[in-house]
């Protein structure tokens, strides 16, 4: 029996990905925020499942990313979309501090939101909110 290769060795990543949600949305800037969450799910995810979800809620997309790392603190979670904000040692984790506060712009202009749920030390998820359905004229 032929074995695939396998392209990916990180931890497992589980989607559920509704069919059929459609909206209005930059795919160049969606791309950045789903690799934003991603990169951030997996680098801060102590090597355990990322899960990503996608469906309709009501008049929006929730794209929700989560992880069962090392989690956000309270304190934390109200700074980290500003930029340069980092809850970790550079030596620990590498980054600028920057991913976070691209993703919050890019889905702010979109008409969204970024919403995060974590208990720190099981994990986060970051919710992302986006109106669903075709542009309305003028906006
Ligand atoms: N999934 C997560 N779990 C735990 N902490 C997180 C998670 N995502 C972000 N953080 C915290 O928020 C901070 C800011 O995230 P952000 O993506 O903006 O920066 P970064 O990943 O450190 O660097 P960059 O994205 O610029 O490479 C992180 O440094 C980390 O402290
Ligand atoms: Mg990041």
């Amino acid at each position: 029996m032929r074995r695939r290769r396998r392209a990916w060795d990180g931890p497992p990543l589980e989607t559920d990905l509704q069919e059929g949600v459609v909206g209005t949305w930059d795919p160049l800037a969606l791309e950045q925020v789903a690799e934003n969450l991603l990169s951030n799910a997996l680098k801060f995810g102590a090597g355990k499942p990322v899960a990503v979800t996608l469906r309709a809620e009501g008049q929006a997309a929730e794209l929700a990313v989560r992880d069962r790392g090392i989690g956000i603190s309270e304190a934390d979670r109200a700074r980290i979309f500003q930029r340069f904000e980092r809850a970790v040692a550079r030596r620990e984790h590498g980054g600028f501090g920057i991913g976070l506060w691209l993703a919050n712009q890019l889905v702010l202009a979109m008409g969204g939101t970024i919403g995060i749920e974590s208990t720190p030390g099981e994990g986060s998820a970051f919710l992302v909110r986006l109106p669903l359905g075709p542009e309305k004229a003028g906006a």
